[in-house]
């Protein structure tokens, strides 16, 4: 196993992640090293993007690239790297309300437990920005009825699985990534739920309506979405929108709100924001 290093400034990371992760759609580690941050991808030796891919991708934001190979026990460290997650109950006392672990941890007791792969694509609960999704969708199966909803940019599927778990239904997940779409149905399988998934390109072409809509997807593409929320047609009654840098998230929320989506909850995690919106 090898693992690939890529350090950047603070200042380009964004830049930076959205490429790695369009070469890298399983996850990519992102370890904080103050004024720069590190983001690495494990794959066997033939898998992982090459130096000159990455060269491209960042350009002028490059600093440093490195590469080692992982001594034996890298199954554990790959293990270690996808931590379970588990979303607490306000009650300590009571069962955490939504868990998202690897086949390889033992159920943990979780109202809602849900088991991704880590193996196959973007999306194991441990980033950030989906664990941030998945706590505004909590809030939101408490006080919304629940209805149709489309997670665009579905990735492992862990967005709609929840929200299938959850009671929203029919879902229907989007990713223009045909091996998201596939982990999404095998994902949905394993965890015995029933969603649709689908190949769709945002950027390309119109995204089905939905009166609820989960969009964990970097800045450019949700303003992309905003903008055509702008044509004609139903935007959602609900947006959870993810995947934002913090100082990203005023312009990303005014993007929405010139389609008529407000701001009624923002919560951030490190450097990660995310917002809900509602009409
Ligand atoms: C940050 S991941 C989110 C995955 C998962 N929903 C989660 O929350 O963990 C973003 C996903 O958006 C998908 N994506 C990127 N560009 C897209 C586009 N133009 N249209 C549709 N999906 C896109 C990627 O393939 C990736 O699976």
């Amino acid at each position: 196993m090898i693992r690939l290093a890529l350090r950047v400034d603070r200042a380009h990371a964004e830049v930076a992640l959205a490429e790695l992760l369009e070469l890298a759609p399983s996850g990519v580690e992102e370890v904080d090293l103050g004024d720069l941050v590190e983001y690495a991808v494990y794959g066997a030796p033939g898998e992982l993007p090459t130096l000159p891919d990455l060269e491209a991708a960042v350009g002028d934001a490059l600093v440093a690239v490195s590469t080692s190979e992982l001594e034996d026990d890298w199954d554990e460290r790959w293990k270690a790297f996808h931590q379970p997650l588990v979303l607490a109950a306000a009650d300590p006392a009571a069962p955490p309300r939504l868990a998202v672990r690897p086949p390889w941890e033992a159920p943990l007791g979780a109202v809602t437990e849900i088991v991704i792969d880590p193996a196959q694509a973007f999306g194991t609960g441990a980033h950030a920005t989906t664990r941030l999704c998945l706590e505004l969708l909590l809030a939101l199966a408490d006080e919304e009825a629940r209805g149709p909803l489309l997670d665009l940019g579905c990735g492992s599927g862990v967005l709609a699985i929840a929200a299938v778990a959850l009671g929203w239904e029919p879902v229907l997940a989007v990713d223009y990534d045909p091996l998201s779409v596939e982990a999404t149905r095998v994902n949905a399988a394993v965890n015995g739920v029933a969603l649709e998934a689908r190949a769709g390109d945002l950027r390309r072409e119109p995204m089905p309506a939905a009166p609820t809509v989960l969009a964990n997807l970097l800045r450019p593409l949700l303003l992309d979405y905003a903008s055509a929320l702008a044509a004609p047609g139903d935007p959602p009654a609900t947006l959870i929108a993810s995947g934002l840098l913090v100082h990203e998230a005023d312009e990303v929320a005014s993007a929405f709100a010139a389609v008529g989506l407000r701001e009624r909850e923002r919560r951030e995690r490190g450097e990660w924001a995310a917002l809900l919106l509602t009409r």
